[in-house]
């Protein structure tokens, strides 16, 4: 029998990022994608490209930059979605547009006020003029889990008769059991046979999401629709790393199936997510949870020592979870020891963000005696994730009043001249962040504050992570922040997020739509 590779589809950057707080700036975006890339993943769902002119130029740098995976963006079934679709990727090397419309009865009657028949005329319109930007097309039956079978099958006939290739039937309100999407992905599969190729994009609202796209795989999809660390809409979506190591691990179930994924990618790929949106896997998550490798009880830690098989299915190696190393450079080690280390963590930095990151990190030996692949990690990704630097931090002083009111003096360089202010908060963080807005004239509003360490003692490097509403109207802005000093990582995270924001503002403002608004 032969051996049928299924497609893996990330749409990290779009269903992910659609999770509540998990908006990214476009360097963060780039970065995830080169590791999307590195990981072997097939198709990256860029964006939304007719969300707003911020997401449309993410998608473009990203398919300019991605040379192996093929770059998508997804467009609802109108004219202005597709063009700035077709747009937005039109210099990927291989590129694909994701159009979708409603297909249940509840969402054509209630939230589409459309007939059937307008439906598919609306998709055939869709997929044929998508075509004229791209081959490669991908249609969506929204709702598919609640769509009757009898319809999805007309409407399919009618896009792939237009142009798509690839057909998807997303369990958006993740209703499904396994059974039940393994009914419907059969009959779709056999119906449409090499016509087209059958997706399966799963929602986790009852934490069914990975079993039912492993049951469609076994029931004939050939493409799965996933996101690190199972980030997306509400509860989620599938989790691309369980998917990915429960095809490789129960080989044995799974023989005539393989991915492209190089699985030894896929815990960097966390990580980086993780950092980057602020939002941490749970520690009991599997694969990628913090606990996932880790035997507690000593009959089980006794067990692995005799042979690790006994409590263990899968090695951390296997997932690029590597036994932390202490970093034998010193603050006395050269620019080719360090990018040699940089390029063992699987950092390939160009020059500019190489010597910017080698700065950071002589000051960082001159402060912390033990340094960790870790701390490398993060400072690298701090440091190649930062939006334009409009405003610096160049000094941060720290005074309590003899009542005890915490004060704050914050020194800013802007444009080239700094700015020195001073103010008072009801606890530290408080006054650091209000005299921050005195200089930029902002009234930001700390809607979450998050302090990890990166690594074990004392001196260990605080990771910041600041979520600002800067306007009322726009998204919550991510800012991150990291030094040995929490305090100085707190205001660092929080110039981050003004800089993200003054980045993104106009971009922000020209908001039109979402992917979750009717068409
Ligand atoms: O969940 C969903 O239906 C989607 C579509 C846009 C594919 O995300
Ligand atoms: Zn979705």
């Amino acid at each position: 029998m032969s051996i049928e590779t299924i497609k893996i589809f990330d749409t990290t950057l779009r269903d992910g990022e659609q999770s509540p707080g998990a908006s990214m700036n476009t360097e963060e975006k780039i970065q995830i994608a080169i590791q999307l890339e590195k990981l072997g993943v097939d198709i990256i769902e860029a964006g939304f490209a007719a969300a707003s002119p911020g997401d449309f130029d993410a998608i473009s740098k990203i398919a300019q930059r991605i040379e192996n995976s093929t770059v998508c963006s997804l467009a609802r079934a109108i004219d202005s979605d597709i063009k700035s679709a077709g747009e937005a990727i039109a210099k990927a090397k291989m590129k694909r547009i994701h159009t979708f419309i409603a297909t249940s009865t509840i969402h054509m009657e209630y939230k589409l006020k459309m007939t059937p028949d307008e439906v598919i005329k609306r998709a055939v319109r869709a997929v044929s003029y998508a075509r004229e930007f791209v081959d490669d097309v991908e249609f969506s039956c929204e709702d598919a889990g609640r769509s009757d079978i009898g319809f999805m099958k007309e409407i399919s006939d009618a896009v792939i008769e237009a142009g798509a290739s690839t057909i998807n039937l997303p369990d958006t309100v993740g209703f499904r059991l396994p059974f039940e999407i393994g009914e419907m992905v059969k009959i779709m599969s056999d119906y449409t046979k090499d016509r087209a190729i059958i997706s399966v994009h799963n929602h986790n609202d009852l934490g069914l999401g990975v079993a039912n796209s492993l049951e469609a795989v076994v029931n004939g999809a050939r493409q799965i629709e996933c996101t690190i660390n199972g980030l997306g809409e509400r509860a989620g979506n599938a989790a691309l790393e369980e998917i990915v190591m429960s095809l490789k691990t129960r080989k044995d179930v799974f023989s005539n199936y393989t991915t492209n994924i190089n699985t030894k990618e896929i815990y960097p790929a966390s990580r980086l997510i993780a950092t980057v949106t602020g939002i941490e896997p749970q520690p009991n998550k599997a694969i990628v949870g913090k606990n996932a490798f880790s035997h507690e009880s000593g009959i089980h830690q006794d067990g692995m020592l005799k042979n690790r098989e006994t409590y263990e299915i899968m090695s951390p190696e296997s997932i690029g979870l590597m036994k932390e190393d202490t970093l034998v450079l010193g603050k006395h080690s050269g620019r080719a020891a360090f990018k040699d280390k940089l390029a063992k963590l699987g950092f390939n930095l160009e020059l500019d963000a190489l010597n910017k990151s080698f700065e950071r990190f002589k000051i960082m030996a001159d402060k912390k005696k033990d340094i960790y692949d870790n701390d490398l990690r993060a400072l690298v990704t701090n440091e190649m994730t930062k939006a334009t630097q409009i405003y610096e931090l160049v000094s941060l002083q720290l005074m309590d009043f003899s009542d005890g009111t915490p004060s704050s003096v914050v020194k800013i360089r802007k444009d080239g001249k700094e700015i020195l202010e001073a103010g008072i908060g009801e606890g530290t963080i408080d006054s650091i962040f209000k005299t921050i807005d005195r200089i930029s004239g902002f009234d930001g509003k700390l809607l979450d504050y998050k302090v990890n360490s990166v690594s074990e003692g004392k001196d260990a490097l605080a990771s910041v992570t600041v979520k600002v509403a800067f306007d009322k109207k726009d998204p919550a802005i991510i800012g991150h922040g990291l030094h040995i000093d929490t305090m100085l990582a707190s205001a660092r995270a929080y110039i981050g997020a003004l800089n993200s924001y003054l980045s993104m503002e106009g971009m922000l403002k020209k908001r039109n739509c979402d992917s979750r608004e009717t068409v």
